[in-house]
């Protein structure tokens, strides 16, 4: 593996991390809430009303994937500077299939991003790396920045297959990233996935070199680690080299907590 140091000179100073292979200097660092199914609109407006930033915040890139049905009560009650995400596309533009949206509904309703094959996508709901793929194309198309999510499960990296599942894993999609404006990949290992157990700074900078390697021909775009941030670990993470950000599921869903996650990375 690569002798590199881990941690970049003066961790919290994510945003001048790099420069290495797509870590761009000077890149904000990307701050992510994805708040699954959690908080419906009047919640949504809430989190708002309570969510208070500090100085510098304009130093970070903060998204929020939001469940659908919030998304206006979301945009309307957000006072900051943010992005928004839908957390799941069908790949169709229409048609009669209950139950789904297109990549094209979601820019019609404001939408800037959209996650692709989160780990509860992939495990809850079996989604292949083949339909991944297809979703990905379809945020692309739409004009959409697709977010797309890899991981390794707990045996996988037990068995040695960490290298093996995520190169697979970004096979499948690598191609249909090529008419993208803008994308991301983020890395959530599942074992890390709402356990509260974290990548280590080492398990995480070895992962995103795989990934990144695997991306090769896709040039380079942001890569995000997901998994159990918090405020008392998101600087340490976002200071790992090739890290350009956080995905952050349970602990986006207290303003308090979430607001300190952007801290760290300010
Ligand atoms: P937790 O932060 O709750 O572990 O969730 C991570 C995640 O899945 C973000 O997409």
């Amino acid at each position: 593996m690569n002798q590199r140091p881990v941690v970049e000179p003066g961790a919290a100073g994510a945003a001048e991390a790099g420069p290495g292979p797509g870590t761009g200097a000077l890149r904000r660092p990307i701050v992510a809430a994805n708040w699954k199914m959690n908080l419906g609109p009047s919640r949504a407006a809430a989190f708002f009303a309570a969510f208070r930033l500090g100085p510098n915040v304009s130093r970070v890139r903060l998204q929020f994937f939001v469940p659908a049905v919030s998304l206006a009560a979301a945009r309307t009650a957000a006072k900051v500077a943010a992005e928004f995400g839908i957390q799941n596309v069908h790949w169709e533009r229409e048609g009669a299939l209950t139950g789904e949206t297109s990549a094209e509904m979601a820019r019609e309703a404001g939408v800037a991003l959209a996650l692709v094959g989160h780990s509860e996508r992939r495990h809850v709901f079996g989604e292949t790396d083949a339909e991944v793929a297809r979703k990905t194309r379809a945020v692309s198309r739409a004009g959409l920045t697709p977010v797309v999510c890899v991981g390794e499960r707990l045996e996988e990296r037990r068995a040695g297959r960490l290298e093996e599942v995520l190169r697979r894993q970004v096979g499948a999609f690598v191609g249909a990233l090529a008419g993208a404006k803008e994308w991301m990949v983020a890395y959530e290992p599942v074992w890390a996935i709402g356990t509260g157990e974290t990548a280590t700074p080492q398990d995480a900078f070895e992962a995103h070199e795989i990934v990144r390697a695997a991306l090769g021909e896709a040039g380079p775009g942001p890569i995000l680690y997901g998994g159990s941030v918090k405020p008392g670990n998101a600087a340490e993470l976002l200071g790992v080299h090739g890290v350009d950000g956080v995905l952050v599921g349970g602990a986006s869903l207290d303003p308090a907590e979430f607001a300190g996650i952007v801290a760290a990375a300010t």
